[in-house]
């Protein structure tokens, strides 16, 4: 399974923002819709062994799971209203209980600590991208990974305490945007997955 996890620092944490206005009163939604997209479509299905975590604020977790995954569509407008379902139904939700929203979308109010416990016991190796990281080229991964990226900002002192102790990936030398970012993980991945190497090359 892959793993994605998004830091969302200007996210909503209450659903009152209207579907038209994504960037601004939704607190940059689009990037996040974006990122559900780059995480599971496919040109014509979706990427079942997918996982994608959106934390918001380091306060409110959103766990989309490919396996059961409905409803996704490419547009952002349709996404951000999966995402702000799920908002909703958090509201009167306890801290630390995950309760279902729409097929294949949880929620719970939690951290990054609490994804990395819940990815720990799951035994999936984790890694943080980076710009100045290692150039994930060179580096073995396991079938069971999850990456951490930021959205428009930079990892805050916070998010980089409790990212604190994971390896450091690099995809080349441009900061690019997230949904950048997990499109060329999804690529590296499936080049390796297929045994596609330069040397392979037609
Ligand atoms: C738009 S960037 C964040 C903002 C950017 N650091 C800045 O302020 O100029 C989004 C996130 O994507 C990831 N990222 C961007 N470029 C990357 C690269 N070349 N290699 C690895 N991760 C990258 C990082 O997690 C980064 O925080």
């Amino acid at each position: 399974m892959r793993v994605f996890v998004v830091l969302s620092h200007t996210g909503p944490l209450s659903p009152d923002f209207p579907l038209a206005d994504l960037p601004g009163s939704a607190g940059r939604l689009d990037i996040l819709c974006r990122c559900a997209t780059e995480a599971f479509l496919l040109s014509h299905g979706i990427r079942r062994d997918v996982r994608l975590y959106l934390v918001i604020r380091g306060k409110l977790i959103i766990r989309l799971d490919g396996a059961t995954l409905r409803y996704l569509n490419p547009d952002e407008r349709s996404t951000a209203a999966l995402l702000r379902k799920a908002i909703g139904r958090a509201q009167d939700l306890a801290p630390g209980e995950w309760a279902p929203s729409t097929p294949g979308i949880h929620v719970r109010w939690g951290s990054i600590v609490d994804v990395r416990a819940e990815l720990e016991t799951g035994g999936v190796d984790m890694y943080v991208l980076e710009e100045e990281g290692e150039f994930i080229r060179g580096v073995p991964l396991p079938a069971e990974v999850a990456f951490f990226l930021s959205d428009h900002r930079d990892f805050t002192p916070e998010d980089l305490a409790q990212l604190e102790g994971l390896p450091r990936l690099s995809l080349g030398p441009l900061s690019l945007q997230a949904q950048t970012c997990i499109a060329l993980v999804h690529n590296e991945l499936d080049l390796r997955e297929a045994g596609w190497t330069s040397a392979s090359c037609r």
